[in-house]
């Protein structure tokens, strides 16, 4: 295992998770990478770990570089295991390293996961002068963890971003214009939806944090470096983070013997001769995190589930339930389902929408039992008309 030299002393030393396809709960169908980083120094410095089940190979490439006993600081950009998890695995082979992390919170974090080590703790705006370079911590709370923070090397005019910026996307080949663009930037869509959705107040707060810094490099903590598009990707940020929309519509359905598919299918396409596009989610076809990727961005969400046992589906009572966790903004939304008897769950997903935070803009949809044609009829004008 070798370190990649990503400028002169500075190395990529992570990890590649090839086999991951779950990232508690959202799906990894393209694995992800670990990224730390190591700049050779007056003082010697990592920049976080990776996943403890890859500790040896993280210390595999350091050493293809230095003997890791030389390190002076591990720099703890964030708690959560898929970062920190080798820190005392690497405190064992760095004896003499001091691990940098944020105050109050990082601290506490580590403390709590690992126990004692040797700490040092760091508050936002605090520089590490390392020899030639100094280092520059800008905290970024709640992005997405309390402890959460980025550092700046203004000498190198890189950015270590950590979870800001990154995307879970394996790859050999560790910078942007060595992959496919489209697929990363949508990789990165996906990441932003569904760990950092919920937190865009401090993402702006994070982005105004780095305003003014010159950044040629952002070094993230999954997938590729951004080196040739980093200004596209600070845009993206800009906007998934304000909650700009697109006229797109997103419609997501269970159904049990297609009938409430039948009126996906003519809202979806109801939609589409409005000039809007709209995507088709079966929600047994597809997973959450993919269909929240699209859900960031577009202004309309319809859900649709028949009834069962006096409630909704599960399987839509589980999308509503993370919608509401993640919190999207000003999306206009409205239920709709086709039933036998009761017919409730049509107005349960319509509550489950509000508490969402979406404005309704249709009253509950119901059909009872198979929708005629003049019921699709009329539902295809009502979103005409909306
Ligand atoms: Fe990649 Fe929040 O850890």
């Amino acid at each position: 295992m070798q370190a990649v030299e990503i400028r002169k002393d500075i190395y990529w030393v992570g990890a590649i998770d090839w086999s991951m396809r779950s990232f508690h709960g959202y799906q990894t169908g393209r694995g992800s990478t670990y990224n730390a980083y190591l700049i050779l120094d007056d003082k010697i410095t990592l920049i976080d770990t990776v996943k403890d089940v890859f500790a040896e190979e993280l210390l595999e490439r350091v050493s293809s570089v230095i003997d890791p006993a030389r390190i002076d600081y591990i720099i703890s950009s964030h708690v959560e295991p898929d970062h920190s998890g080798s820190i005392p695995f690497m405190a064992q082979h760095c004896p003499n390293a001091k691990i940098i992390t944020s105050l109050p919170n990082g601290l506490k974090g580590l403390k709590a996961h690992y126990g004692e080590l040797p700490y040092e703790g760091v508050k936002a705006g605090d520089t590490l002068d390392i020899g030639h370079r100094k280092l520059k911590f800008v905290t970024t709370p709640m992005l997405h963890w309390p402890d959460s923070m980025v550092t700046y090397c203004p000498d190198e005019k890189i950015l270590f971003s950590n979870d800001a910026f990154g995307e879970h996307y394996a790859t050999s080949a560790r910078f942007d214009d060595e992959n496919d663009l489209p697929t990363i930037f949508w990789e990165a869509k996906k990441y932003y939806a569904n760990i950092l959705m919920l937190y865009g107040r401090q993402a702006q707060a994070a982005l105004k944090a780095l305003d003014g810094l010159e950044i040629d490099m952002i070094a993230t903590g999954h997938g590729i470096i951004w080196r040739s598009h980093v200004k596209e990707i600070l845009e993206h940020y800009q906007e998934w983070s304000e909650g700009k929309l697109e006229d797109r519509a997103v419609v997501v359905f269970d159904s049990m013997w297609h009938s409430t598919e039948t009126m996906a299918r003519t809202i979806t396409e109801a939609f589409q001769s409005r000039g809007i596009q709209a995507s088709f989610y079966d929600i047994k076809e597809n997973h959450l995190s993919d269909i929240m990727t699209d859900v960031l961005s577009s202004r309309y969400l319809a859900v649709g589930s028949p009834t069962i046992n006096n409630q909704m589906m599960p399987t839509i009572a589980a999308f509503l339930c993370y919608l509401k966790g993640l919190a999207p903004k000003d999306h206009k939304a409205f239920a709709f389902g086709s039933y036998g008897w009761g017919g409730q769950s049509i107005a349960l997903v319509e509550d489950e929408l509000k508490a969402a935070g979406c404005e309704i803009i249709l009253d509950k949809v119901r059909i009872a039992n198979v929708p005629s044609s003049e019921q699709l009829q009329d539902l295809t004008e009502q979103i005409k008309n909306l």
